[in-house]
C-alpha cells in the first residue's frame, strides 16, 4: 500500500438493515458489518438490547425497534433507515423462532408463529426493502438480500415438521427471487445453518423438546453466531459481479 494511505473496510460504502439484531445470528452478523464498516440498522422487538448494541457499536449503527410480523412497523423501520443513512442495499432477513413437538399434538399456535415470523415476516421484510435494493442494484452498485433459512430446510428430524417447512418455503422463496432480480443485479443470498450457539432453542414452547433439545446440543460441536456472521459477511463483501448464493454452513463433525 502507498504510504499515508489507509485500507478501505469491505462494506465501507454499504448501508445494512438487519432483522432480529437482539441476539445470536443477528447481533453478530450485524457487529460483524459494522466492524467492516457499514452502517447498520438493528430491527428487533427488544429495544433495550438494540439500544444497547447500537450503542456498542457507535454512530454508525441505529437501533429501530420493529416487530416484523407487523408490515406497517416493516415500512416505518424501512423509512427510518432511509432517512438515517439512506436507502439499505444489503438486507439481511434473520428473525426467526423454532417450535419443535410432536406433529399430532397439533400446536396451532406455535404453528401460527412460525408461518408469521419465518415466512411472512420475510415476504414483508424484502417488500419493505425491496425499492431501496433495487435501485442500488440498478445504479450498478452491490445489493444483497440475506434469507436466513435453515439446514432443517433439508435435513429432516421428528418433531421438527412445521419448522422445517417454513424454512424449506424461505429457501425457495430466495432461489425463485434470485431469478427475479439476478439479471438486475440484486444478489439473493440463502443462508443454511448447522446448530449455532444462540437464544433460538430457548424458545420452544414445548417443555420436554426444549430440554431434550438443549441436552442434545450440549453434546453436539455447535456452531457460534460468529461463524454465520463471517460466512455471510464473506460472501456480501465480494465485488458486484460475483453471487456466493448459498451458504450451508456445518460444524466440522457432528
Ligand atoms: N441457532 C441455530 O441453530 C439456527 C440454525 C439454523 C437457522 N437458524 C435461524 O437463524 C435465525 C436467527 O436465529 P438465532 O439462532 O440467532 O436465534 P435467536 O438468538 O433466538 O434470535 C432470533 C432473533 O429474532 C428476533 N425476533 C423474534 N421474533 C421477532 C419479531 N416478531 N420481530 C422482530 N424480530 C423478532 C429476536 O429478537 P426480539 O425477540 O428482540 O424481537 C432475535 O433477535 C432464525 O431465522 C433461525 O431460524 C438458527
Amino acid at each position: 500500500m502507498v504510504e499515508g494511505m489507509t485500507a478501505q473496510k469491505p462494506l465501507s460504502t454499504r448501508i445494512a438493515a438487519i432483522t432480529g439484531a437482539s441476539s445470536g445470528i443477528g447481533e453478530a452478523t450485524a457487529t460483524r458489518f459494522a466492524a467492516d464498516g457499514a452502517r447498520v440498522a438493528l430491527l428487533a422487538r427488544r429495544a433495550d438490547r438494540i439500544d444497547a448494541l447500537a450503542a456498542q457499536l457507535g454512530a454508525s449503527a441505529l437501533a429501530v425497534t420493529t416487530d416484523v410480523t407487523d408490515p406497517a412497523q416493516l415500512d416505518a423501520a424501512a423509512a427510518t433507515v432511509e432517512a438515517a443513512f439512506g436507502p439499505a442495499d444489503l438486507v439481511v432477513a434473520n428473525a426467526g423462532i423454532m417450535h419443535v413437538a410432536p406433529f399430532h399434538e397439533a400446536r396451532r399456535d406455535e404453528w401460527q408463529q412460525m408461518i408469521s415470523l419465518n415466512i411472512m415476516g420475510v415476504l414483508d421484510t424484502v417488500r419493505a426493502f425491496l425499492p431501496g435494493l433495487l435501485a442500488a442494484a440498478d445504479a450498478g452498485r452491490p445489493a444483497d438480500l440475506v434469507i436466513v433459512s435453515s439446514l432443517a430446510a433439508r435435513q429432516y428430524s421428528p418433531g421438527f415438521g412445521v419448522y422445517a417447512a417454513t424454512k424449506a418455503a424461505v429457501t425457495a422463496l430466495a432461489a425463485s427471487l434470485r431469478v427475479e432480480f439476478g439479471g438486475r443485479g440484486l444478489r439473493v443470498t440463502n443462508v443454511e445453518p448447522g446448530v449455532t450457539d444462540s437464544e433460538l432453542g430457548e424458545r420452544v414452547g414445548h417443555d420436554q423438546w426444549r430440554e431434550m433439545l438443549s441436552e442434545r446440543k450440549a453434546q453436539m460441536n455447535s456452531l457460534t453466531a460468529t461463524d454465520i456472521a463471517d460466512a455471510i459477511a464473506d460472501a456480501v463483501s465480494r465485488r458486484a459481479g460475483v453471487h456466493i448464493r448459498e451458504l450451508v454452513v456445518h460444524p466440522t463433525t457432528p
